[in-house]
């Protein structure tokens, strides 16, 4: 772990489960580590591969996409298309050098907070282990 790296990661959260286990998180005064800003989206399908990419060209160390359970997504696919346009970026990812454990799809539900405040302090660990993102002081594209 890079001793006194606050790592700047972006968090994708559907506004019908996850952004509301993040509420209940909050309210219910769980513990997150600070380092995730959040951004609501209506689903995770929301999500195209160039906001995730984006996010890291502009200097985030990780991208969280969080949504519904499957079977659960609201407008029905969604997540499925999520998990799919997931598998595609991991590839992307790699084959720009850079490690695909810097993205990650969780689904986490409205009823969820203590799940989202796991994955949210995981995710942030794992992303100091990681280290800073290599796109922030030598872009590939
Ligand atoms: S509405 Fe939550 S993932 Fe689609």
């Amino acid at each position: 772990m890079t001793q006194n790296f606050k790592p700047n990661l972006v968090g994708y959260l559907c506004n019908w489960c996850s952004y509301a286990g993040a509420d209940l998180a909050g309210s219910t005064k769980l513990e997150v580590k600070p380092f995730l800003s959040v951004i609501r989206v209506m689903c995770s399908s929301r999500v195209n591969s160039n906001l995730v990419l984006s996010a890291l060209l502009w200097g985030a160390d990780g991208v969280l996409v969080a949504g519904c359970h499957p079977g659960d997504c609201h407008y029905e696919q969604g997540n499925y298309y999520a998990r799919r346009r997931f598998a595609l970026l991991k590839k992307i990812l790699e084959s720009l050098d850079l490690e695909p454990e810097r993205i990650q799809l969780s689904w986490i539900s409205a009823s969820e907070g203590k799940r989202y405040a796991e994955v949210v302090n995981e995710f942030s660990d794992k992303i100091m282990r990681l280290g800073p993102s290599p796109f922030e002081t030598n872009p590939k594209i």
